[in-house]
């Protein structure tokens, strides 16, 4: 029996999909012990949005380490955090006219929503929450318990004073009505305090929310005065394209979540960003061991100042996306009954094939070819593409000429 089957927790997942020993990484390639490469359309589930060991931010971290320069600082002032706030003012806040402080929570998406929904009832005096079908926002309880993506799942954890919308992919007037309806009728009578949102959902598919709808929910909350929360952990820092993947609608949120790619590198941080007039905290109300992490700082400035400083980076993520788009469109045509359906926003894509087990089957497939994809959604039923934002066209056309294969080898098998 090897260390990890003797020795780790049966909970383990993602090595039982792909079951080698990683080793070394850089760019948008794994190498396993055994130097085998392995192109990684997951990125860590959206961590590494800057590749693996990007080279820059490597620089940084190595030299921040053999500088003596503090790692852990709890709260306090730290030079790493003076130019990471003042470098996310300018390149983040001010020219998107946002005018909210940070909240360093930490270190994982989980904590950061934990904060925002302890914030928001602390405002609102409401602890209900209206969330989302197919929305995910961490396994600590809370968190948990406004997933509704883990409704059903085998988890203790309990869904709770929280009500799940659906999706909304186009907007009609029954989304109107039903939104309003359900605002008004609250959680057992007890009145909302936020609404949780995720504008493009990670874990439920790989969608986008209308934007249509997003702005409708912004001036609902307003008039009822709950607090709204974008949940950007996956979604954010430049993987829809845009900086957050709500920025093209009117939802204009009380507080987001940041966290997964923030640091740049891969490195564990997370913060809120909080409406300034919100800010209602008693000091020390909301605290946290790892909050002060100063690796992940500087590591974050700096791929803030590298993609950040003007719009190209961002429209070439947009340009990827199309290529991404394009070929899971051509993978749908393909196998016309199977009646796929393709979902995306920049590059959080997936292709729902409406089979768990065919999407399980495709993703091995493709693990075979040596390129690693995920699935996600309800029942697992789509194959989502998640690559570094920094991979080239050349290793996404790579990387999407391998899925297709993993497609013909799945599906031939299941229309035959
Ligand atoms: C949208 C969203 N929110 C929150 C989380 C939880 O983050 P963490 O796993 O770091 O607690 C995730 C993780 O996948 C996520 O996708």
């Amino acid at each position: 029996m090897n260390a990890f089957e003797q020795l780790e927790s049966n909970v383990r997942y993602y090595c039982r999909r792909w079951p080698v020993v990683f080793a070394t990484s850089h760019g948008s390639t794994i190498f396993d012990e055994d130097s085998k490469a392995y192109l990684d359309f997951f990125a860590g589930a959206g961590v590494l949005s800057y590749g693996h060991n990007n080279p820059e931010l490597v620089e940084v971290a190595l030299s921040h380490l053999r500088s003596g320069k503090l790692l852990h600082s709890l709260d306090t002032f730290t030079v790493e955090k003076r130019e990471f706030l003042h470098t996310f003012e300018e390149l983040i806040l001010k020219p998107r006219h946002m005018d909210m402080v940070v909240q360093t929570v930490g270190p994982t998406g989980a904590t950061a929503v934990e904060a925002a929904l302890q914030l928001a009832q602390r405002v609102t005096g409401n602890r209900a929450v209206l969330g989302f079908e197919g929305g995910y926002h961490g396994m600590s309880y809370r968190a948990a318990s406004v997933s509704a993506s883990l409704a059903g799942r085998e988890t203790v954890a309990h869904i709770g004073d929280f009500v799940a919308l659906p999706f909304v992919k186009e907007m009609t007037s029954d989304d109107l009505d039903l939104l309003d309806r359900t605002l008004r009728a609250g959680f057992e009578g007890e009145k909302f305090g936020a609404i949780l949102i995720e504008a493009t959902q990670g874990e439920g598919g790989a969608r986008a929310f209308d934007p249509d709808y997003l702005s409708a929910l912004r001036l609902k909350a307003t008039e009822l005065g709950l607090m709204v929360i974008a949940d950007e952990v996956q979604a954010g820092v430049g993987r829809t394209g845009t900086f957050f993947s709500f920025e093209e609608s009117g939802l204009d949120p009380d507080i987001v979540c940041l966290s997964k790619a923030i640091s740049g590198l891969g490195l564990p941080m997370a913060i809120n960003l909080i409406r300034r007039n919100l800010d209602t905290w008693n000091s020390g109300e909301f605290t946290g061991t790892f909050r002060g992490n100063n690796l992940a700082f500087a590591t974050s400035t700096k791929m803030l100042q590298t993609y950040w400083s003007d719009s190209l980076f961002e429209q070439d993520t947009k340009h990827k996306g199309t290529l991404v788009l394009d070929a899971l469109h051509a993978i749908a045509n393909t196998y016309e009954s199977l009646d796929f359906s393709v979902n995306g926003n920049g590059l959080l894509c997936g292709l729902d094939v409406k089979d768990t087990e065919l999407a399980d089957q495709v993703t091995r497939a493709a693990f075979e070819r040596q390129l690693i994809v995920e699935t996600c959604g309800a029942g697992d039923k789509v194959v989502k593409l998640l690559p570094p934002l920094t991979t080239t066209d050349e290793e996404l056309r790579q990387g999407l000429q391998l899925l297709s294969d993993a497609f013909a080898e799945v599906c031939v098998a299941s229309v035959a």
